[in-house]
This record gives C-alpha cells, sequence and structure tokens, in this order.
C-alpha cells in the first residue's frame, strides 16, 4: 500500500451554527497531485485549514505521515507545518518587499540559513517559476500571473513535502492559468512534492489532478481520476461538470 501523506478521517466541522464538513474522507498518498474542487462556499478552504492544523475538527481525525495532529500544541505542530507549504487563496505578496525578500521570508523566519544559503535558495527557487534573476523587482512592477509564481517560489522555498495550494488560479486567464498549472506539476517532478490543490475550476482540476475529489454538502460526494469525473452519470457530478446551473444547489 502506498504511503499516506495526509488523511483526513471522518472530518466534522461546525462554523458559526453551521455543519460545514460532515463526515471528510481523503486518503493522499505520497507524490501525487490531488485535486478538491466543489461550488463556492462548500468548505473546501476550510479542508485545506485542518491539513495545516490550522482548524481543528469537531470530531474525526487529520493524520500527516500517520500522525494525528488533533491535541498537539502549536509548539508540537512546528516541525510539521515546516514540512507543509501553502499558497493562500489571496496569497499576497507583502508590497513593500522585494521579489527576492518576499520568496525569502519563510526562510528567514526560520531562521536555520546563513545568508549565503538564503541567497542560493531564493535564486533556485525563483528559477523554477522562470523568474531566475528577478530579486530586485517590486510586486507593484508584477503582472498578476507574475505575482502568483512568485507567491508559488515563496510556497516552495523551503522544499515541503506537501505544498496546499487554495484558488492558484483563481482571476487569472486561462493563458496564464495555464502557465501556473504548469509550474505546479513541474515543481511535482523536480522536487517530488505531495500537491494539493483546491479549485473550482474543472479545466484546471482535470489538467494537472492525478485524482479529484468533489466536496458536496460537506462530503465527498465523488472521488475519481479527470477521466472518471468527466464520464460520470451522477446527476450532482454532471452538473458541476458541465457547468449546469441547478435550482436547489443554487440556493445553498
Ligand atoms: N473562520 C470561519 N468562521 C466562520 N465561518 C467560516 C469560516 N471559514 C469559513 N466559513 C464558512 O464556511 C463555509 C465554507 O467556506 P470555505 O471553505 O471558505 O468555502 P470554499 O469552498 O469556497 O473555499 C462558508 O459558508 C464560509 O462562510
Ligand atoms: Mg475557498
Amino acid at each position: 500500500m502506498d504511503v499516506m501523506m495526509i488523511s483526513l478521517r471522518n472530518i466534522h466541522k461546525t462554523l458559526n451554527g453551521q455543519k460545514i464538513l460532515q463526515g471528510i474522507n481523503l486518503e493522499i498518498a505520497e507524490g501525487e497531485t490531488f485535486v478538491i474542487i466543489g461550488r463556492s462556499g462548500c468548505g473546501k478552504s476550510v479542508t485545506l485549514r485542518h491539513m495545516l492544523g490550522l482548524m481543528m475538527p469537531d470530531q474525526g481525525e487529520v493524520l500527516f505521515e500517520g500522525k494525528d495532529l488533533m491535541g498537539l500544541s502549536e509548539i508540537e505542530l512546528i516541525p510539521i507545518r515546516q514540512k507543509i507549504g501553502m499558497l493562500f487563496q489571496n496569497g499576497a505578496l507583502f508590497d513593500s518587499m522585494n521579489v527576492g525578500e518576499n520568496v525569502a521570508f519563510p526562510l528567514r523566519e526560520e531562521g536555520r540559513l546563513s545568508e549565503k544559503e538564503i541567497e542560493f535558495a531564493v535564486e533556485e527557487a525563483l528559477e523554477m517559476v522562470n523568474l531566475g534573476g528577478q530579486q530586485a523587482k517590486m510586486p507593484a512592477e508584477l503582472s498578476g500571473g507574475m505575482k502568483k509564481r512568485v507567491s508559488l517560489a515563496r510556497a516552495a522555498v523551503r522544499k515541503p513535502k506537501l505544498l496546499l495550494f487554495d484558488e492558484p488560479t483563481s482571476g487569472l486567464d486561462p493563458v496564464v492559468s495555464d502557465s501556473i498549472n504548469k509550474l505546479i506539476l513541474n515543481l511535482d517532478k523536480t522536487l517530488n512534492i505531495t500537491n494539493v490543490v483546491v479549485t473550482h475550476d474543472m479545466r484546471s482540476a482535470c489538467e494537472i489532478g492525478d485524482r479529484i475529489a468533489f466536496l458536496y454538502h460537506g462530503k465527498v460526494h465523488f472521488l475519481g481520476t479527470p477521466e472518471e469525473i468527466k464520464s460520470s452519470q451522477d446527476p450532482i457530478v454532471f452538473r458541476f461538470v458541465n457547468g449546469i446551473s441547478d435550482a436547489s444547489v443554487a440556493m445553498e
């Protein structure tokens, strides 16, 4: 059996009196690119926060490399979080810092490497996103796609084992989205990272996902390969895949 990087087992979470997650089960294997899709507001970001231990479940278990995050203190979570990189949904760069300083930030915060080593790691991360040598640029000088690429370099600079992406292509045009998707796939190959990508964009999901989980009503409603989801006859999956609205869904 494959080694599991992260497992969510029967996760329940109520927020503001609303049952958001109602028994999520996910087993994500080392090295795969796993996509979570679903309509806006269905709990995708909340699910990712559980993987990072930023939110704890009301019920259920989150296992990272087989170790339960529940009950760990903030200090005990530090070594685990060091193995996880996160590209937040609106993963803004620090506007007052140049590109190099932005990418260096997680390394400086960690305080483990010398300035020389940091410099090297930053250049390496920027090259991975095709922005080698752009350290001195300020965020205001960059296009939306370039900003995303810098955020990607910042999330990957510590060479995490697990990289979590929240809507990495939202707000980007299809061509730029495509280039970001290719970079995600490339990271997977060069660093052998396990990727979990949250998106509501079916096209991106199918392009990058080894497997796709479709969240609906707080549960994994469908789990399969891009081919399997595209050919699914399940009416709820079919409507999502084909972008067909549904009165009962629209009311959520
Ligand atoms: N920290 C929070 N406190 C209260 N409600 C939240 C919080 N985070 C998310 N929610 C609610 O949980 C639901 C799912 O949110 P989210 O996971 O962000 O959806 P999405 O699938 O679009 O990423 C939404 O109704 C949202 O308002
Ligand atoms: Mg979200």
